[in-house]
């Protein structure tokens, strides 16, 4: 049984972003879906300064919370064409922690916005960071969420259901 560890890359309580990653981590059969929530990994904003004062415990908590997976889905919401500040931050922490950063786990990478382009901007920021360790992670972005998603059924346009489900059998293939 796989352990994945899913969040959204948000601190929204209500994140679409972390509900698009648990739907997709629940469409894997019999995986043990581990989900973070990233306001449980709440640190300092980095810096060089603080670094010398000591990595907060949380970031040592997220590292081995991405070791213990055998996948890793993440969904970005994308702020300001970029990563959210509650990403970003948590992403610079554990960059200081051994390498790889992401222990070499498969990696599935998604976005989703309630706009039409998806936020595409920040997964093909997020895809090119990620694929220096990784050179074959799939990535899938949702356009207009509303109208593309529900809580219930998941992503309910047949097209981009098809072209999701491409992308979740390349991860599956590499767990
Ligand atoms: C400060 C801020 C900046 C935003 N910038 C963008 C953006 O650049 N592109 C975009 O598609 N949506 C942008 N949005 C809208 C977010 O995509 C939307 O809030 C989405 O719900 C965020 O995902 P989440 O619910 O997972 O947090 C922005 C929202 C905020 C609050």
């Amino acid at each position: 049984m796989p352990n994945i560890v899913a969040f959204g890359a948000s601190s929204s309580k209500n994140s679409i972003n972390r509900k698009l990653a648990h739907f997709a981590a629940s469409q894997i059969s019999d995986a043990d879906i581990h989900l973070l929530d990233l306001n449980d990994f709440e640190m300092p904003i980095y810096s060089t300064d603080r670094e010398k004062e000591g990595i907060p415990n949380k970031a040592h908590e997220f590292k081995a919370a991405l070791q213990q997976s055998d996948g890793i889905i993440i969904s970005f919401a994308e702020h300001n064409g970029a990563y959210t500040t509650a990403f970003k931050n948590i992403f610079d922490w554990i960059s200081r922690l051994e390498k790889p950063i992401w222990c070499g786990r498969p990696m599935f990478l998604l976005a989703t916005s309630t706009g039409a382009r998806g936020a595409k901007t920040v997964l093909e920021l997020a895809h090119l960071r990620l694929s220096r360790d990784n050179p074959s992670i799939p990535a899938f972005s949702l356009p207009s969420y509303n109208e593309n998603f529900t809580e219930d059924k998941g992503i309910t346009n047949e097209t981009l259901l098809q072209e999701f489900k491409i992308a979740l059998a390349e991860f599956v293939a590499q767990l």
